[in-house]
This record gives C-alpha cells, structure tokens and sequence, in this order.
C-alpha cells in the first residue's frame, strides 16, 4: 500500500506552485475507506504564505470533512524542472507540518505512519508521526478529541 501512496505524493508534486525555491513536494494522505487524498506546495511571491505540500493535503481533507479518518501521509519532494522532481534525499516534514498532523492524528484517536520519500525513489521512510514530534501540544490536551 506504502508504495501506491508514495506514487500519488510523487504525481501531486508535478503541480507545485514553486517558482521561488524550484523545489516541489507532493502529499498523498491514505483515509480509513482506502481513499487518498493529495497536496503539493503552493508558494507565494511574499514567500512567507507559502503553503506546504503536507498542510494543502490536511486542508483539503479537513473542507472534505474527513480530518479524523487520517491513516497514514506520504511526503516526496526535490528540485523543481518543468514539473519534474529529482534527487536521492528524502524529504522529511517541516515543524510545523508536524504540529498540523498532530492535530489531525489526534483527533483521529491514533498516531499516523509517515512515509519520507526522495523524489527519484531510491530512498522510503517509515515513521510514526509521535516519533517525528515526541511530546506534542494538541487537542487531546484540550480535552477536544472525543466529538468535536
Ligand atoms: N515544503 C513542503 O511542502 N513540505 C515540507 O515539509 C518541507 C518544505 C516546501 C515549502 C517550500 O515551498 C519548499 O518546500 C521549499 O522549502
């Protein structure tokens, strides 16, 4: 299954918006019905609204009203060339894209498998997103994970 989601991550990073850094991330997130759905980045001329591949996924999950069926997230990136990406290095999540995933995992009542992949698909991480950001601050802490 791994390998399908790291495909879908890959193919949505073929539509990043990157024109600033030229490196494109795609996002593939597996739901509890077998269903993925993608991001990519999506930068911006005042560089600091710029959005994550992985926080255009959530989003999109969360308008879909589907936060809490989060399994697992596939995250692949490297440099941006006429809507291909390369390189053998392994992206692995910003801070803050960590602290959104939480959110998610959290409310979802589990803790998600990361899967960090190189663009040319050499290299496949594996971790669990608690692993990724041990000690978080979420909304169990809020006491919010139960219905709302
Ligand atoms: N980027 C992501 O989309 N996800 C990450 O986890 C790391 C960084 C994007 C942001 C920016 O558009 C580009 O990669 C370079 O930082």
């Amino acid at each position: 299954m791994s390998d399908g989601l790291v495909q879908s991550a890959r193919a949505a990073a073929s539509n990043a918006h990157a024109p600033y850094s030229r490196f494109g991330v795609g996002a593939a997130v597996l739901l509890d019905d077998g269903s993925v759905v993608t991001g990519c980045n999506f930068e911006n001329a005042s560089y600091g609204l710029s959005l994550c591949a992985e926080i255009v996924a959530l989003a999109t999950l969360n308008a879909q009203g589907k936060l809490r069926q989060i399994r697992e997230i596939a995250i692949v990136g490297g440099r941006l060339d006429k809507r291909a990406i390369s390189g053998s290095t392994p992206v692995r999540p910003c801070g803050r894209c960590r602290q959104v995933m939480t959110e998610a995992a959290q409310l979802a009542l589990r803790d998600i498998i990361v899967h960090c992949a190189s663009a040319d698909l050499s290299v496949v991480e594996k971790f669990w997103l608690s692993d990724l950001l041990p000690l978080p601050f979420g909304p169990s802490d809020m006491g919010l994970v139960q219905d709302d």
